[in-house]
């Protein structure tokens, strides 16, 4: 008999908007960005597919998982960018956001030199 009411994990989430940090909670099977809204926290968001990088965020402990995240080098990934509308919690995180021009420059701006 398989059990359907398999309990989820939820982590805690500190993010810091513009200067002020929030804390909200998130289970590992939705996305930083839901959970934030679930808190009725608003964070920069447009796509929510991975693609557009209106999410960026640095994620500064621990850790997330991010296969859809098309508009994200893997080695930026590494490198602790995250794409909140497609990132799963799996630790609890302390993370920044608003980095989409950081994250531009980090993986374009040698193009522009
Ligand atoms: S909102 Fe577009 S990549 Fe996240």
């Amino acid at each position: 008999m398989s059990d359907t009411s398999a309990v989820v994990a939820t982590y805690s989430v500190s993010a810091e908007i513009e200067g002020e940090v929030h804390q909200f909670p998130c289970r590992a099977d939705q996305t930083v960005l839901n959970g934030a809204e679930a808190a009725n926290i608003s964070l920069p968001s447009s796509c929510c597919t991975g693609v557009c990088t209106t999410c960026a965020a640095v994620i500064k402990a621990g850790s997330v998982d991010q296969p859809d995240a098309m508009g994200l080098r893997s080695d930026l990934q590494a490198h602790g960018y995250a794409l909140l509308c497609v990132s799963y919690p799996r630790a609890d995180l302390t993370l920044k956001t608003g980095q989409e021009d950081a994250l531009y420059e980090a993986q374009f701006g040698q193009f522009q030199k």
